[in-house]
């Protein structure tokens, strides 16, 4: 199993779109394990957007992810990491396929709704970043059985 951290950015809750996230998650069977409503702290927004360090929409980025509430989860699942980033869709909007959530909702890169860890050892890093240890929930889900082989 993998886990992976998403995030409902400000713009995501401020269009209401809170519930239209956690659903697609849920609905393709991934399992929330971590949830919680917070504004990041400009700490945590440096720390987690770090590989952007130089990149000239950095200041921009870390404004727009701290701007208001966002919601961090911890997703878990077989191929959590590739299966989350196919939901989310292409960074660009302009890009993004209907059916994902940036495809569906979104029309700029720099209010795109959600993020995603893009790999296995981000999202350990991002994880330790936003949850101790003791807000993530070990639990099986009920319809496990069916959803895997
Ligand atoms: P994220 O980390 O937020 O899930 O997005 P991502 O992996 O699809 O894209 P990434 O390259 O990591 O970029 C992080 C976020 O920075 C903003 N961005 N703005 N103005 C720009 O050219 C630009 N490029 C990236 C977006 O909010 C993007 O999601
Ligand atoms: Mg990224």
């Amino acid at each position: 199993m993998e886990r992976t951290y998403v995030m409902v950015k400000p713009d995501g809750v401020q269009r209401g779109l809170v519930g239209e996230v956690i659903s697609r998650i849920e609905k393709r069977g991934l399992k929330i394990s971590a949830l919680r409503m917070n504004v990041m702290s400009e700490d945590a927004a440096k720390e987690h957007y770090k590989e952007h360090v130089e990149r000239p929409f950095f200041a921009s980025l870390i404004e727009y992810v701290v701007s208001g509430p966002s919601v961090s989860m911890v997703v878990e699942g077989k191929d959590a990491v590739p299966i989350m980033r196919t939901i989310n869709g292409a960074t660009n909007p302009v890009e993004a396929l209907p059916g994902t959530i940036r495809g569906d909702f979104a029309i700029e890169t720099g209010r795109n709704v959600v993020h995603a860890s893009d790999s296995v050892e981000s999202a350990e890093r991002e994880i330790g970043i936003h949850f101790n240890g003791s807000e993530v929930c070990g639990y099986s889900r009920i319809d496990e059985t069916w959803l895997y082989e």
